[in-house]
């Protein structure tokens, strides 16, 4: 498991500990945090991106399957920094790809992003429609894909739309709901970028690590989008967390970000067709999990 001391990469091991699997993660703490990790999970600290510190760490150490999760994650960001983002989410699949081989894996589940690969989505994305990442991350998250792709493994692409639930990050960029929590609960004013008009698809991080699991677990191979096929803007959003919270503390207007598509929204039509997925937990009821998790709801 690469990235398994970050939000979804966390949740992921603790689904897997919990089927009884013996877990080893591969992280180089960067925004991951071991106290996220169950102690029961093997950690070792390696960048993804330095082939030789995971061969180190990893040794003759046999494994029979990988998710790879490790990544940077910030669209803002990666336009800043293009190197860092090429090296660590393309060279960093490329070691990844090669280092399961070497461990015998026979299977990878590699975590990659609807919401930043399609580019505009006036209608929700099936997995047909040709890829038009607008940043940097989400052009390297195409291209490791292929690498993915191209490889010899029975490899599971999961396209995730917005992931939500505990344990998200109200720092950096990213996580809209966790960032808004974690202002209600300090009673800080919240920040709309732009009109608060932009869309998302949101979907809970439970369900998402159903998916890894049952794609692990399975013989699906190939590309799945894994969201809702719903989109909410953020004005809904706003909406949606007052109907449990009450009125926010206060609202700031900030101007649109770079980088920033409208709409974003995946259709998991073909994950429920063949049997893989489906999603589970509507917003409001994920958004009330979240809240009572963080201790933002009393319950
Ligand atoms: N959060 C979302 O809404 C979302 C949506 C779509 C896809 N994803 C994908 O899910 C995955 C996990 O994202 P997250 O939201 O949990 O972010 P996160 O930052 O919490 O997790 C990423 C983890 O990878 C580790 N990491 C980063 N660079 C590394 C490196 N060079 N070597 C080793 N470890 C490294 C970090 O320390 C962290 O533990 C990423 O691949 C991301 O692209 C996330």
């Amino acid at each position: 498991m690469t990235g398994g001391a970050g939000f979804l990469g966390s949740h992921i091991v603790d689904a897997l500990l919990a089927q009884g699997d013996d877990v080893v993660v591969v992280d180089d703490l960067s925004t991951g945090d071991r106290a996220n990790l169950d102690p029961r999970a093997d950690l070792r600290i390696a960048d993804i991106s330095d082939l030789s510190a995971l061969q180190r760490e990893l040794g003759t150490h046999r494994v029979d399957a990988v998710v790879h999760c490790a990544a940077k994650t910030k669209v803002v960001e990666s336009m800043a920094k293009p190197e860092l983002y090429e090296r660590v989410i393309v060279g960093g699949t490329r070691n990844v790809l090669e280092t399961t081989r070497r461990l015998g894996a026979r299977v990878v589940v590699n975590i990659s992003t609807g919401g930043a690969i399609y580019g505009e989505t006036p209608v929700c994305a099936d997995e047909n429609v040709p890829v038009d990442p607008q940043s940097n991350y989400g052009r390297f998250k195409a291209a490791a894909e292929k690498l993915v792709e191209s490889s010899d493994l029975r490899a599971v692409t999961l396209r995730l739309a917005n992931i939500y639930g505990p344990r998200q990050r109200t720092d950096l960029e990213g996580g809209v709901i966790a960032i808004f929590l974690g202002c209600w609960k300090r009673g800080e004013p919240l920040t709309m970028f732009g009109d608060g008009s932009y869309e998302r698809d949101y979907v809970y991080i439970a369900d998402v690590v159903e998916a890894v699991t049952t794609a692990l677990g399975g013989t699906h191979a190939g590309t799945f989008n894994i969201g809702t096929g719903i989109a909410t803007s953020v004005k809904q959003l706003l909406s949606s967390l007052s109907a449990i919270l009450g009125p926010p503390p206060s609202i700031r207007a900030a101007p649109a970000r770079p980088a920033e598509v409208l709409r974003a929204c995946v259709n998991p039509t073909k994950a429920a067709r063949e049997g893989l997925w489906h999603p589970k937990t509507a917003l409001l009821e994920g958004l009330r999990l979240t809240a009572a998790a963080e201790g933002v709801l009393l319950s």
